[in-house]
């Protein structure tokens, strides 16, 4: 699908945002091996969560579609899982063949997981090296998937120091921890999102060098009703329309607010922006509240070191934000963009120096001159929902009109995000 944008002059509105995708994999996957009926509220239409339900569908887990996007799971507990007659197949989602990979590392039946060419192209010796220290059985096809994994009765727990900041790697191990003989143990120096500890509720112990979460074949899964908070890193392509471009204020609601998911709020305050922010009571493990947000004058901020995991997702509108901001913006230590659904590094710069943005590359980010007037022209999503809406983002701030090819990738976790965009500006 190809889309085109053109610059705006109004940008108002509220916004219901589909559900977080990190938060409906994980509860998902953890209501397939809790014991009993999980209930998943809002759960997203998006492909990659959906992708988690049908690989969980095909190793045997009851799963109910039922109306207003609510989803319920029979949990099998550990043991439920029926040995898959079909490669599994993760679409676009490294969410879903990572974690999953933790949990078929210790199951007595071999399995495969498979996805579309831009995951097959993502780095899987990462799982893989701390999975085999742990005595799976996996095979990789030149370092990526598919990746093959043969029948394991029993995982030793191993004591893992994180060699990259990943959450779906720390996510990975401690699920293979689950069916482990023995505490298995994750330490990360850098701070990546916590969905999983949270949500498995693992014991975490904190120093000034590391947090270590550990995980046991005895630790209960908590399973149950779950209502699913808007997605921030979706919220993340919205506040930056609205602070760009058009008139403001635009509101949204029930987003998301986990404090390892919201750096991107801090580098756009610093950056200028007038954002809301209200709390609300959640229910849930998962913090929630409203974001409201005006058109802002922005300036140029640097960004490295120990924020760029919290912001990793967010870097591509960050680019965005930054090509209408006065001053440079630098961001450095996030050459892990090189291998997401693209090599994002490369999309960002590629794509801004199309519309006239004044941006440098580097290996691990790059530095880009703001208030360079952008025009309209074709860009490429690179098959990468989140180019896809980055450069959406920039064709409504931009003179004239953008053309953004496979435009559809939006849809891998906000499927709405071009009938949105165009509500907001009408
Ligand atoms: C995710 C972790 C991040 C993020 C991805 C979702 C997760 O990846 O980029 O979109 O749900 O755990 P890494 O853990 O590889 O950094």
């Amino acid at each position: 699908m190809i889309q085109t944008i053109s610059s705006s002059t109004r940008f108002t509105g509220t916004v219901e945002l589909p559900a977080d995708k990190s938060i409906a994999h994980r509860a998902a996957l953890f209501a397939s091996i809790a014991d009993g009926v999980s209930t998943l509220h809002h759960f997203p239409a998006s492909a990659d969560p959906q992708s988690t339900l049908s690989c969980l569908r095909q190793l045997g887990v009851p799963i109910e579609n039922s109306p207003n996007h609510t989803v319920v799971i029979q949990g099998g507990g550990r043991h439920g899982f029926c040995a898959p007659n079909a490669p599994l197949d993760c679409g676009n989602s490294g969410t879903t063949m990572r974690l999953l990979t933790g949990m078929l590392a210790g199951q007595p039946f071999d399995s495969e997981l498979i996805g579309d060419a831009s995951l097959n192209a993502r780095p899987m010796r990462r799982i893989a090296a701390p999975l085999r220290a742990m005595g799976a059985r996996i095979s990789l096809t030149d370092g990526h998937a598919p990746i093959k994994i043969q029948r394991c009765e029993k995982l030793k727990a191993i004591d893992y120091r994180l060699p990259v900041a990943s959450a779906q790697v720390k996510s990975c191990v401690l699920l293979a921890g689950l069916w482990a003989d023995g505490s298995t143990t994750v330490r990360e120096a850098i701070p990546s999102r916590d969905h999983t500890e949270r949500m498995l509720r693992l014991p975490i112990s904190r120093s000034t060098q590391e947090c270590s979460i550990n995980s046991d074949a005895l630790h209960p899964i908590p399973g149950g009703t779950v209502i699913l908070p808007g997605d921030f890193s979706a919220a993340a392509f919205l506040l930056v329309a609205a602070l760009i471009a058009g008139t403001g204020p635009v509101h949204l609601p029930n987003v998301g607010l986990n404090p390892s998911r919201t750096g991107l709020l801090a580098v756009l305050k610093q950056m200028g922006a007038e954002i809301q922010v209200t709390a609300h009571n959640a229910s849930g493990v998962e913090p929630v509240g409203s974001l409201t947000v005006q058109r802002s004058p922005l300036r140029g901020v640097v960004i490295q070191g120990r924020q760029i995991p919290n912001i990793i997702d967010e870097i591509p509108i960050i680019a965005v934000a930054g090509a209408f901001a006065k001053g440079t913006t630098i961001l450095r230590d996030a050459t892990e963009l090189r291998y997401k659904e693209c090599d994002r590094i490369h999309a960002i710069v590629t794509n801004l120096r199309k519309l006239g943005a004044e941006i440098e590359e580097f290996k691990d980010g790059f530095a880009i001159t703001g208030m360079v007037p952008l025009k309209g022209n074709t860009v490429s999503s690179y098959d990468d929902h989140r180019i896809a809406m980055a450069m959406g983002v920039a064709g409504l701030a931009a003179s004239g009109t953008t053309t953004i090819q496979n435009a559809d990738a939006a849809s891998v976790s906000f499927p709405e995000f071009w009938d949105t965009i165009s509500r907001l500006q009408t």
